[in-house]
C-alpha cells in the first residue's frame, strides 16, 4: 500500500526520494508526490498515476533543498487523482501518511470550525491541518506533531517536514510500519528497508506507537507516552542488488525463476541434511503437547495455509482449524486450551492477519508465524518465527514466497508428525529426503514454458476460467485461480472437482476453458471423472499433470502440461509452478501491467 520515503543531509532531496519511491512502487499505488524544505519553505509536486508522471512535473518545476518527503499513495478515502495525492499540508507544515486515520471526521468538523479550510477527501490532510493548529498556537513542531498524534485513531506511519526547519523530520508509527535509515551524514525515513536499500543498510524499526525526531545528525526516539527511547540499530541483509530484475521482463518471471533457490534456502534452515532430520529452532512450547492448530491468513498465503492443513491433519494427524484472517478476527471461536496459531505472510504486515495473530494471543494462544520480513510487525508480536528465506519479492503477485511457504509448513508438518508419534525416524528419513529432492524438481517444473505458452493462447481469450482439483490439489487450483485474476483481469473460480457437478457445471461450454491440476496418486481417478463430465458437456480441459498421469490425461484434456513426478505429499509445491507461470503468460498475452496490477498494493496494511 502506501510508501513513505524521506531524508535529511547534505545532498539534493528529490532525486534521492523519487529513487526510493521507484523501490516502493512494488507495494501497489495510484498517485505519488515530494515536498521539500528550501531556505525555510515548504514546496511539493505531485501527480496522479505512474511515477514517470511526477518525475515529469519535476522536470518542468524542480524542486531544490536537502530535507524531504516523498510518498506513493493507493487510495483509500478520496479519488486517485493529483488533488488528494500527499504529500498535504500548509504553508507551515507537510506530512505524508501511510494507513486510515479512523476518527478524521470528527477530527475535520472541529478544525473547520477553527478555520482550517481542507483542501482534498483525504482522511490524511487531517493530520496536517491537525499539526498546522497547534503550530498557529504556539507549539514546536515537536510539541505540534505529539500533540497531533495524540489525537489520533486508527493506522499510521507519519513524516513530516516544517516551514522554517530546515533539516528536522517527524515521522511515527502506530499500526504500520516505518523504519530510520543511518546514512553517512545523512538520515533516511523509509516504509521498508527496500526504500532504503541503496541508501544504508543500518536500519532502525519503530516500535508500534514510537515516534522520532530525526535531523541529520541522528535519530531520538520516543514511546507514545512520550518516554525518550532506544531502539538498535540493525544491519539488514536487504542489499541492493537483491532487488534488481537480472534481464527479466518482470520481477514475476524473476521471481518465479528463484522457486528452486528459495526452496533449497529455506530447507536449509529447517534440515539437518546429514542425518535426513527435521531441525526447527528453540520454541517455547512443546510441538508433542499441542492438541490443535488454527490456521490463519490472507490471499495466496492462505491456499498455502490449506495445503498445510492437508498435511497436518493427513501426516501428523493433528486436527486444524483455518480462517481467511479477515474473518477469523470476527468470528470468535472457541478454541481449545493449549491450540497453536499458525499465521503465514510474506510481509508480516498484512492488516487482517496481524489483527487475528493478536486476536489468539489475546485468548491465550502461542503463535508461530511463517513469514518472509523478518523485521515485520507479525515477526515482533509471535512467540516463534519460521522464516522463508524467500528474499525480497517485489511483484505483486506472489509466487516464490508461496512455495517457500509451504516448504516451511511441510518441514512443520513433518517435525509435528514426529513429534506425536504419527511417524518414526524412517518416516522422518523418507520424508525429509523427498523435501531435499524439491528444489531440483522445481528447477524441471520451470522447464515446461513452451506448452504453458500454448495452453495462454486459450486461457488469454476466454472471459471466464474454471481452475478444478481435489485434496490438496484444490489450493493450488484457487492459488491459480487468484493469480489469473489479479494479474490478467480474467475471472476465474476454483472448485474442489467434486462440488463441480452441485453448481459450476451449468457455467460449461466451449468459451469456459477448465484448468484442472490433477496429479497421481490417491485422488488422480476421482479427479479425473469430473473432468470426464466437464468434458462430456463441451469444456475445452487444459490439465497439470506428472509423468506418472500424463497418458491417461492425455486421453481427455485438450492440453497437457507435465510436470516431474513427486512424492504425494510434495505434489502441491511442483504442481503450483505451472499454475502461477501460465497465468504470467496470459498476462503478457494481455498486455497488462503484471508486477504492479490495476488496484492492487502488495502488502495490505489497512482493513
Ligand atoms: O504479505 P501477505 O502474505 O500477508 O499478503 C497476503 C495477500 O495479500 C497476498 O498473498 C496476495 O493475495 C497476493 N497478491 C497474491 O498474489
Amino acid at each position: 500500500m502506501c510508501g513513505i520515503c524521506a531524508v535529511t543531509g547534505r545532498r539534493d532531496a528529490t532525486p534521492i526520494i523519487f529513487e526510493g519511491l521507484r523501490r516502493l512502487e512494488y507495494r501497489g499505488y495510484d498517485s505519488a508526490g515530494i515536498a521539500t524544505l528550501c531556505n525555510g519553505q515548504i514546496s511539493r509536486r505531485r501527480a496522479a498515476g505512474k511515477l514517470s508522471n511526477l518525475g515529469e512535473v519535476l522536470g518542468q518545476e524542480p524542486l531544490a533543498g536537502t530535507t524531504g518527503i516523498g510518498h506513493t499513495r493507493w487510495a483509500t478515502h478520496g479519488v486517485p487523482n493529483t488533488t488528494n495525492a500527499h504529500p498535504h499540508g500548509t504553508s507551515r507544515v507537510a506530512i505524508v501518511h501511510n494507513g486510515i486515520i479512523e476518527n478524521f471526521e470528527r477530527l475535520r468538523s472541529e478544525l473547520e470550525a477553527a478555520g482550517q479550510v481542507f483542501e482534498t477527501e483525504t482522511d490524511s490532510e487531517t493530520i496536517a491541518r491537525l499539526v498546522d493548529q497547534y503550530l498557529q498556537e504556539g507549539y514546536l513542531p515537536q510539541e505540534a506533531a505529539f500533540a497531533a498524534l495524540d489525537r489520533l485513531e486508527g493506522a499510521y506511519a507519519v513524516a513530516m517536514i516544517f516551514a522554517g526547519h530546515d533539516g528536522l523530520l517527524i515521522g511515527a508509527r502506530h499500526g504500520a510500519p516505518l523504519a530510520v535509515g543511518y546514512g553517512d551524514g545523512e538520515m533516511f525515513l523509509g516504509s521498508d528497508s527496500l526504500a532504503l536499500a541503496p541508501l544504508t543498510r543500518r536500519i532502525a524499526y519503530l516500535e508500534d506507537g514510537d515516534r522520532v525526531v530525526v535531523t541529520s545528525e541522528g535519530a531520538m526516539f520516543f514511546t507514545e507516552d512520550g518516554q525518550p527511547a532506544q531502539r538498535a540499530i540493525q544491519t539488514t541483509a536487504f542489499i541492493a542488488g537483491a532487488v534488481g530484475k537480472d534481464g527479466y521482463r518482470h520481477y514475476m518471471e524473476k521471481e518465479l525463476h528463484e522457486h528452486p533457490l528459495v526452496i533449497g534456502q529455506t530447507l536449509r534452515r529447517m534440515i539437518d541434511p546429514a542425518r535426513r532430520r527435521i531441525a526447527l529452532p528453540d520454541m517455547p512450547f512443546n510441538l508433542a503437547e499441542v492438541p490443535r492448530a488454527v490456521i490463519s491468513a490472507c490471499g495466496s498465503a492462505f491456499y498455502a495455509g490449506m495445503i498445510g492443513r492437508y498435511w497436518l491433519e493427513n501426516i501428523a494427524r493433528l486436527p486444524v482449524d483455518i480462517d481467511v484472517a479477515s474473518e477469523l478476527r470476527y468470528r470468535d471461536p472457541p478454541l481449545a486450551p493449549g491450540s497453536l496459531g499458525i499465521m503465514i505472510s510474506q510481509s508480516g504486515e498484512t492488516a487482517d492477519t496481524l489483527a487475528a495473530l493478536r486476536s489468539l494471543r489475546g485468548k491465550g494462544l502461542s503463535v508461530l508465524s511463517v513469514l518472509n520480513v523478518e523485521h515485520s510487525t507479525m515477526a515482533r508480536e509471535s512467540d516463534v518465527v519460521f522464516g522463508t528465506v524467500a528474499g525480497p519479492e517485489i511483484s505483486v503477485a506472489s509466487t516464490k514466497a508461496f512455495t517457500a511457504q509451504l516448504t516451511v509448513l511441510a518441514c512443520l508438518t513433518v517435525a509435528l508428525a514426529r513429534a506425536r508419534g504419527a511417524i518414526d525416524i524412517a518416516g522422518e528419513e523418507e520424508l525429509v529426503s523427498s523435501l531435499l529432492d524439491l528444489p531440483s524438481r522445481a528447477a524441471e517444473a520451470l522447464q515446461q514454458g513452451d506448452d504453458i505458452r500454448r495452453m495462454a493462447e486459450i486461457v488469454a481469450e476466454a472471459q471466464d476460467v474454471l481452475y478444478l482439483g481435489r485434496g490438496s490439489a484444490f489450493p493450488v487450483a484457487q492459488e491459480g485461480a487468484l493469480k489469473l485474476k489479479e494479474i490478467s483481469y480474467i475471472h476465474a473460480e476454483a472448485y474442489a472437482a467434486g462440488e463441480m457437478k452441485h453448481g459450476p457445471i451449468s457455467l460449461i461450454d466451449r468459451s469456459v476453458p477448465v484448468v484442472v491440476t490433477v496429479p497421481s496418486g490417491a485422488l488422480f481417478e476421482k479427479t479425473l471423472s469430473n473432468v470426464q463430465e466437464a468434458k462430456a458437456r463441451g469444456g475445452r480441459i487444459l490439465a497439470f499433470t506428472d509423468t506418472e498421469g500424463a497418458a491417461r490425461v492425455r486421453e481427455i484434456a485438450e492440453h497437457v502440461v507435465v510436470m516431474p513426478r513427486v512424492s504425494e505429499f510434495l505434489a502441491p509445491v511442483v504442481q503450483v509452478i505451472p499454475t502461477q507461470m501460465l497465468a504470467y503468460e496470459v498476462a503478457l498475452l494481455k498486455g497488462t501491467d503484471v508486477d504492479q496490477p490495476r488496484n492492487l498494493a502488495k502488502s495490505v496494511t489497512v482493513e
